[in-house]
């Protein structure tokens, strides 16, 4: 069958080709890096961090006047679950709080984290003449006398990541337990309890 069309000129499909030919380039460029990202991911694998609270216990606790001075002890355990993946935690901070109100924070020392190690925490925030407000003292006395107080651990930490000697950047790990169970003496434990992680 003839064709009655005429073909277009030379220079016009000349630069449709090249046009054609850049967007192919593109398009597998893009498929390329998205199957390297993949099998990285494949390979790598990164799971979550795992962080509990272990021990709970409140020292030198005075409630007057719904003023609270107490330091609270408290043991978290850090696990890295990754075969491939170590953890570089900096500028730690540890928080406790009592009916989201923010009672005591300290500071931990910066670790690196390697494959598969479980780091334990040990920090004691003190509370120092904090203000309750007046509902937040009246539960705290009742719990008190129960012997047990129900408080909301965080820790917050600029954490980077490292795979062979690449490094990621900084990114802020945020971790919250609650309830966790502050105890007035060490006769007792209250178990382990698991935190949320959020990164
Ligand atoms: C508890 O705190 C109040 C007010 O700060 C203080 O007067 C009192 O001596 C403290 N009690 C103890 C046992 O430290
Ligand atoms: C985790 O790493 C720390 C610091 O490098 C080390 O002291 C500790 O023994 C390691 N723990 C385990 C279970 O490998």
């Amino acid at each position: 069958m003839a064709t009655t069309t005429t073909p277009p000129p030379p220079r016009q499909r000349g630069r449709f080709g090249l046009a054609k030919c850049a967007a192919l380039t593109l398009l597998s460029l893009i498929v390329l890096a998205g199957l390297a990202v993949l099998i990285a991911w494949l390979v790598i694998h990164p799971r979550r961090l795992v962080f509990t609270v272990d021990d709970a216990y409140i020292d030198h606790y005075n409630l007057t006047k719904d003023h609270l001075d107490a330091t609270f002890d408290l043991s978290l355990r850090a696990y890295n679950p990754n075969r491939r993946v170590s953890v570089y935690y900096d500028d730690i901070q540890v928080t406790v709080e009592y009916d989201h109100q923010g009672l005591a924070s300290t500071t931990a020392e910066p670790f690196f984290q390697g494959h598969r190690n479980e780091t334990e925490l040990h920090v004691m925030p003190q509370a120092w003449d904090v203000a309750l407000h007046s509902p937040a003292s009246k539960i705290l006395r009742t719990e008190r006398s129960s012997g047990a107080v129900q408080l909301e651990v965080r820790l917050h930490a600029k954490v980077r990541f490292k795979v062979g000697i690449w490094k990621s950047r900084h990114r802020l790990l945020r971790v919250y337990c609650a309830p966790v169970l502050g105890l007035f003496t060490r006769a007792r434990s209250f178990g382990t309890k698991d935190c949320d992680v959020d990164l």
